[in-house]
């Protein structure tokens, strides 16, 4: 093989090892800068080397700021009659059911003072049990599964409260790097009022053992926001006979509020990662 005809080296040649000593090295720099007193950083570093495309994707000028009753002009309207009730549920959206662990997951969305965010469209979608999304995009070698879309929607309560019930995603493997995997995952969509209020999050599941191994997860430099993405499993959630259960709140503004993706950031959004 001549010269001109080697590959080049891309991120995907890169090991899970030299991956995590990335990781490793940003979160004790990040430990330094905790104990001389820094403030906790509670949003997602949008440039994150161990993630490989946010380094491309991250902005390099200021937001464009939009006026806000401009957007609502354009902004898509929605009522409580458009959403049935029956959309919340991703396990009966076909003929027969899904493959997989049954769960539910349910939780409130509240604002920074801990008050109720009534009447706020939660949309979600993610992987099937295999680990596969129905969208073209996924072709990674896991089944299909023709009884799970993968995608449901709720708006939340007087209480803020909303409900899913579908099934535990799987694992999935990504093109960060060799033996790149990401954690099960939902992600969560919340519309706000208008459209300039949408955020974008991703819900995971305790315990998993790739959480120190992953890119977007470890974006997040501070565990104690890292925490605020994982449910809490529910004994008193989960149904005998049905379904297993987590609890997840969804914090909007605050100190302890959700990381979100934000779009105008170029963070992850309608991807599939
Ligand atoms: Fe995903």
């Amino acid at each position: 093989m001549d010269e001109a005809s080697k590959p080049t080296s891309d991120a995907a040649a890169q090991t899970q090892w030299e991956i995590s000593a990335e990781i490793g090295a940003i979160g004790a720099d990040y430990g330094q800068q905790l104990a001389r007193g820094a403030a906790p950083e509670i949003q997602p570093r949008v440039d994150y080397p161990p993630y490989r495309s946010s380094v491309l994707r991250h902005p390099t000028k200021s937001l464009h700021h939009a006026d806000p009753e401009t957007i609502e002009l354009f902004s898509p309207a929605f009522g409580h009659h458009d959403v049935n009730v029956l959309e919340s549920d991703l396990t009966i959206q076909h003929n027969g059911e899904p493959q997989g662990e049954r769960i539910r997951v349910q939780g409130r969305v509240l604002d920074g003072n801990g008050r109720p965010v009534a009447g706020q469209l939660v949309e979600i979608w993610q992987a099937n049990a295999a680990g596969r999304y129905i969208h073209k995009r996924d072709q990674h070698p896991a089944p299909i599964d023709p009884n799970f879309t993968g995608v449901g929607r709720c708006i939340t309560g007087a209480d803020g409260s909303y409900a899913f019930t579908t099934i535990k995603p799987g694992a999935y493997p990504w093109k960060n790097h060799l033996n790149a995997w990401r954690p099960a995952h939902i992600h969560f969509s919340l519309f706000g009022t208008d459209f300039t209020q949408r955020i974008v999050t991703q819900m995971y599941f305790p315990g998993d053992q790739l959480f120190p191994l992953d890119p977007i997860y470890q974006s997040i430099v501070d565990q104690d926001a890292r925490d605020r993405l994982v449910a809490v499993y529910d004994h008193e959630v989960t149904s005998p006979e049905w379904s297993l259960g987590y609890n997840w709140d969804i914090v909007l503004t605050g100190s302890k509020r959700t990381w979100t993706e934000n779009e105008a950031l170029g963070a992850e959004g309608d991807d599939h990662e």
